[in-house]
């Protein structure tokens, strides 16, 4: 890793620029989070409606109170215990914190993520910033993507629109990070991500509750708001073969064969190899046990969509731990996959 590329992309956010950046969970695509106008060109590039809060970034847990306030012990145990790492705690804001970065609201997500190019270039940038900086930084696709879990990713969806790629490498978890809001009385899990359920109720010695992302319209109830099906959905259908055990592999050829005679492309994404399909099925490299399906999932999404595929048969990884994450991003494409079939269209989701 190169001193000099990482002191040129602290230049580029001092600027007011975007720079792309690696994360153990997803690429981020980031502005410095003290600059208003910087911040807006993030929703710009990535055709986000205004509104939508981004989480700040810092290099650790030193700069919560910086960003922070009224930060209760809970948070600061989940610090200690996950930062750097795939969690972003929900807490009531500083009020210097710009409103574009926070959507308008009380509260400000933070995360301290784990991947050396990021930690340096926050380091690098709190150095510069002559305190606790923060970059703001959504997930660096498109909107309406998938999240970009390579370089190579964000150059598909952002090209020149970026100032600075920095390519770390391939996200080594691959789904988003686990948003907790501790801004409330009771601990309220946003999303489900990087980090298990069962990990945060270790520290917080208590079970937190599951925000209802499915029924509660946006910007209702306790939930994050982006968090939309559509927003977790790849351009092909997407099918789920779940809780049938054995019969599995069964149920696949034969929806496979269905969908192939009704003149679908159609591709396979399952944890190991389906013996006996039909030839024209498209089949995905195997995604192995639920870490790895982690890791790989939005790659072989895109994959399906590069290669023209209308509907994906998918069997998710068990239940329980980063499965249970996993499970929750198909499930959400498959939910937005028959919203676009209702509304009798084959198009990106509305923003
Ligand atoms: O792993 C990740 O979290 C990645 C990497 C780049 O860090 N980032 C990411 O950002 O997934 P984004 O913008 O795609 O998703 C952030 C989610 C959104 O659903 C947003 O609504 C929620 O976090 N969020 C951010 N600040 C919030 C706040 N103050 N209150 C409630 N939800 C918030
Ligand atoms: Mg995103």
């Amino acid at each position: 890793m190169s001193d000099e590329l990482i002191e040129h992309a602290v230049r580029v956010l001092l600027d007011g620029g975007l720079v792309a950046l690696p994360t153990e969970t997803v690429y981020g695509l980031a502005a410095d989070a003290t600059n208003p106008v910087a911040v807006r060109r993030i929703f710009e590039v990535k055709g986000r409606p205004l509104g939508h809060p981004l989480i700040v970034h810092v290099s650790s847990g030193r700069s919560l109170d910086a960003w922070a306030t009224e930060v209760p012990d809970r948070a600061r145990h989940l610090v200690e215990q996950f930062w750097p790492g795939p969690l972003t705690l929900v807490l009531a804001r500083q009020p210097g914190v710009p409103d574009v970065v926070t959507g308008g609201r009380p509260t400000v997500g933070l995360r301290a993520p784990d991947h050396p190019m990021a930690q340096d270039l926050l380091r690098r940038l709190d150095l510069q910033a002559g305190g606790w900086a923060g970059v703001a930084a959504p997930s660096a696709n498109r909107f309406g993507r998938v999240s970009p879990t390579t370089a190579a990713h964000v150059r598909a969806d952002l090209g020149t629109d970026v100032d600075l790629i920095l390519d770390g490498g391939p996200s080594r978890l691959g789904v988003e990070s686990t948003i907790v809001d501790l801004s409330q009385d009771r601990p309220i899990v946003l999303r489900l991500g990087g980090v298990t359920v069962e990990a945060v109720a270790e520290v917080l010695g208590e079970r937190p509750e599951l925000a209802d992302a499915w029924s509660a319209p946006e910007g209702e109830g306790p939930r994050a708001p982006g968090m939309s099906t559509a927003h977790y959905a790849p351009q092909p259908r997407v099918v789920l073969v779940d809780d049938v055990g054995a019969f599995a592999q069964d149920l696949v050829i034969r929806l496979v064969g269905e969908r192939l005679a009704a003149g679908d492309r159609v591709a396979v994404l399952a944890p190991t190899v389906v013996d006996g399909l039909p030839p024209d099925a498209i089949e995905l490299e195997p995604v192995g046990p639920a870490a790895n399906y982690a890791r790989v999932l939005y790659d072989r999404l895109r994959q399906a969509d590069r290669l023209g595929v209308d509907v994906i048969v998918a069997i998710p990884p068990p239940p329980g731990g980063l499965g249970e994450s996993v499970r929750d991003r198909l499930s959400r494409a498959a939910v937005a996959g028959l919203q676009r079939i209702e509304r009798g269209r084959r198009e990106p989701p509305d923003p």
